[in-house]
């Protein structure tokens, strides 16, 4: 028996209180390869290996959305290699899974925007989204090519576009014309690899989300350490600004 399919074995205590929506911060590729003498490229590779697991024990713990951080709007200041070895891989990754998520019931949705995306990957998210969209079991919402300061940006353009009239504009308002309309805001977001920031993932969605930080690097961040997050967030008291109750 391989370790792995002893891991899928391993039964985990109930949880009282399940997110129903996780935002992970999938951070640490570049780590995770330099530590073993590997190229960059190596992490991003092992680290989209790695969504598969997680993606499942997400699913099996009973969460209903999970938003990935995959590549941010300030991601293309990388080295022209290390964006095009990551557009490839997202492509690869979309080839190689799709059919399998397809038919595990998860909806593909994709938040960020696709202008600068390269056409070939343009035209697989499309297809991935068209083909998922019905599907319920799971919503793995992809930030890909994200910023949380662009989607305000891009609200702000289409609620003046729309002739919105200024009395109209309200919290709940903003929320429908952001990517993630529709969707629950996150409840956990999780971030890998020990930094401590926000790094302008869902800067809006997540006013009052617990945030959870591993040291761990996104490639063995595996379904214990997933659970384990999932264990501190029943240990937290959420507040809302009001007092202890
Ligand atoms: C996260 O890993 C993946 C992306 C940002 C695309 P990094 O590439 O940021 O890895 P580190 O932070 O350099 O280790
Ligand atoms: C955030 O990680 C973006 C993704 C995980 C896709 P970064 O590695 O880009 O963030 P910083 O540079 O450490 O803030
Ligand atoms: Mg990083």
């Amino acid at each position: 028996m391989s370790p792995e399919s002893k891991t899928e074995k391993k039964t985990y205590p109930p949880l009282e209180r399940v997110p129903a929506h996780v935002g992970i911060i999938m951070d640490g590729n570049g780590r995770w390869a330099q530590a073993r003498g590997l190229p960059r490229l190596a992490g991003h590779r092992a680290g989209t290996d790695n969504l598969r697991r997680v993606l499942r024990a997400t699913a099996e713990f009973g969460v209903h959305v999970l938003t990935i951080y995959a590549f941010s709007t300030e991601n293309w200041g990388r080295p022209e290699d290390e964006v095009h070895g990551l557009m490839e891989l997202m492509e690869r990754m979309i080839d190689r899974e799709l059919p399998k998520l397809h038919e595990e019931g998860v909806q593909i949705r994709h938040i960020g925007r696709l202008e600068r995306v390269p056409d070939r990957l343009k035209e697989k998210i499309r297809h991935a989204l068209e083909l998922t969209k019905d599907n319920q079991r799971l919503i793995l919402n992809v930030a890909f090519n994200y910023g949380g300061r662009s989607e305000i940006v891009d609200a702000v353009r289409r609620i003046i576009q729309d002739g919105v009239a200024a009395e109209a504009v309200d919290e709940a308002l903003i929320a429908r014309y952001l990517y993630t309309a529709g969707l629950p805001d996150p409840d956990l977001i999780v971030r890998t690899s020990g930094e401590l920031r926000v790094s302008n993932f869902l800067i809006w969605q997540g006013a009052y989300a617990e945030y959870y930080v591993t040291p761990t690097y996104w490639p063995d961040f595996d379904k214990d350490e997933l659970y384990k997050a999932l264990v501190a967030f029943n240990q937290r008291e959420r507040r809302f600004g009001l007092l202890p109750g």
